[in-house]
């Protein structure tokens, strides 16, 4: 079975640039152009034009390998409809005693004499989802549901959401088509510990001088908070947290795609920091 996403490479224009943006963002640095995030979940930055890098299915700075974390069977290497290169292998990433801080509501004080979180910077997690575009929506979510993922929710014709457990976070991959859509990343997402890490870390990088496309927002379909950047690697990079968790009881919805749909409110470019620098 299919646990989650162990590694992904992305093919960029400017290696300099995406260093500095992947230390802002809050991975750890694992050797040359190599990072990792908490649970040790690695993200790689190649050249692209870096002979070894698998073919791009898109022009410009994007992901170009997806190495996917099993339980113990590795599948065969093989290209998804959209020609992103997928590899799989046993996962290695690490159980991580990261707590999250847990809120007040009405019914229950589970913070008792204790002040909530303010993070300076978020420290991701992991790699918790990839946004695709596709102009093959049916082939991605048959290609991908014969790799066992299982449909969370849909916008029938146009995405569907897909989950690589049957118990777990809400969506893996999101694939999304448009009339216009080519395959292409629309975005990679990076889980956070709680929704204040969403705001720190969304803070922090633009302090540091990345724009923000969208965010924090909110998400109905997920429960999501999240925050969008622009990431030099390709597409957007996200910082999300408390996603709605699924199990096999979970019943698929469909949607109609509606601005009101995507985000119940969302702040367009980001917030400015009150804090001076
Ligand atoms: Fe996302």
């Amino acid at each position: 079975m299919i646990v989650g996403i162990d590694a992904i490479t992305y093919g960029v224009e400017d290696l300099e640039l995406c260093r500095r943006f992947f230390g802002d963002w809050g991975l750890a640095p694992s050797g040359d152009d190599n990072f990792e995030t908490l649970n040790g979940c690695e993200v790689r930055i190649r050249h692209k034009d870096d002979p070894a890098l698998p073919p791009a299915m898109e022009p410009g700075s994007t992901l170009r390998e997806v190495v996917w974390g099993t339980d113990g069977k590795v599948l065969e290497p093989c290209l998804d409809p959209n020609g992103l290169a997928l590899r799989f292998r046993k996962s290695r990433k690490r159980k991580v005693d990261v707590k999250g801080v847990p809120i007040n509501t009405w019914d229950h004080a589970a913070r008792v004499d204790r002040r909530s979180a303010f993070y300076e910077r978020a420290h991701p997690v992991e790699v918790g989802h990839l946004v695709l575009f596709s102009d093959r929506l049916a082939e991605m979510e048959d290609f991908y549901g014969n790799l066992g993922f299982l449909v969370s929710d849909r916008y029938p014709g146009r995405g569907v959401f897909l989950r690589c457990t049957p118990e777990g976070g809400h969506h893996d991959v999101f694939v999304l088509q448009t009339p216009d859509s080519k395959p292409g990343l629309n975005h990679v997402a990076f889980t956070v510990r709680d929704i204040h890490e969403v705001f720190g870390g969304g803070l922090h990088i633009s302090r540091a001088g990345w724009q923000t496309q969208l965010g924090p927002g909110r998400h109905p379909i997920s429960s999501a908070y999240f925050w969008y950047v622009h990431c030099p690697a390709g597409g957007l990079a996200e910082y999300y947290s408390d996603e709605d968790w699924v199990t096999p009881a979970w019943k698929p919805r469909e949607f109609e795609p509606k601005p009101e749909v995507f985000a119940e409110w969302a702040v367009a470019g980001g917030l400015k920091p009150f804090q001076k620098k």
